[in-house]
């Protein structure tokens, strides 16, 4: 089967989830973790090379701030008890999204897990935190305007592979396949740049009920695609 190197997942339907069962939606996003261990052990066990969760995004900071709270805390908590397994199964961690707005404990951390596994080749776990697309575009823009302002880049060289030389993700191979959970139809500012010629799919199940099993049923779909990338068809061209 054809599989894709690199996918992205919008982890979406935690609060759901628990309504659903009349729990917290603290509970919701607990039960999301156990999701995201699955996932990544998953995705290392098919092959994907590339596997980007959304975590928190730029927005998420709007809601109540018991649930930050929460959030932030099960970030930490996922780092400090996954980071020596991940590391041990050759798994690489990528953090993207700004840390300028961060606390300190929170950056050392994410600092702690790319560096620990900064030679590791097996699989890249990408972790989206504090990230918004618009923004990582908006920061990749000031760094390379700096650098042209001091005169380091002539105008020529600003191509669209330099913008992309510039973002978080400089280095990670566009997803292939990006998948919602939830049923929303959104991208909600997730990789937009990044997500030019990818496949979605949108699965109506609630994040905390991803496993294996749905896992497998989106990488069979993406299987079936038509890739085009602007092109022809396989049948007409061929
Ligand atoms: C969306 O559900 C989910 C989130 C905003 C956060 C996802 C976070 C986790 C799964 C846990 C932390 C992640 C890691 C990598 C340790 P929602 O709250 O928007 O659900 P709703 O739309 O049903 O309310």
């Amino acid at each position: 089967m054809r599989h894709p190197q690199h996918v992205a997942i919008i982890m979406d339907g935690n609060g759901r989830w628990a309504r659903s069962r009349g729990l917290p939606r603290s509970m919701g996003h607990r039960r999301g973790v156990e999701a995201v261990r699955e996932a990544v052990r998953a995705a290392g066990e098919f092959g994907i090379q590339y596997l980007t969760l959304f975590a928190f995004s730029s927005e998420n900071w709007r809601r109540p701030k018991d649930e930050v709270d929460e959030l932030l805390g099960l970030l930490k908590h996922f780092i400090r008890r996954d980071l020596a397994d991940l590391h041990k199964e050759g798994v690489r961690v990528r953090v993207i999204g700004a840390r300028d707005n961060l606390t300190p404990d929170i950056r050392g951390l994410l600092e702690e897990a790319e560096n620990l596994t900064r030679d590791n080749q097996r699989q890249t776990l990408v972790i989206a935190f504090n990230y918004g697309a618009r923004d990582e575009v908006a920061r990749a823009v000031r760094r390379i305007a700096e650098k042209f302002a001091a005169g380091e880049v002539p105008l020529e060289a600003l191509t669209a592979e330099y913008l992309d030389d510039h973002l978080d993700t400089a280095g990670i191979p566009d997803p292939d396949l990006i998948i919602r959970t939830s049923g929303e139809l959104r991208l909600s500012n997730f990789l937009l740049w990044q997500a030019a010629y990818s496949e979605f799919a949108f699965l109506p199940c609630l994040w905390p009920d991803f496993d294996r099993k749905a896992f497998r049923e989106a990488l069979a779909d993406y299987a079936g695609r038509d890739r085009r990338y602007g092109g022809l068809s396989r049948e007409i061209a061929s």
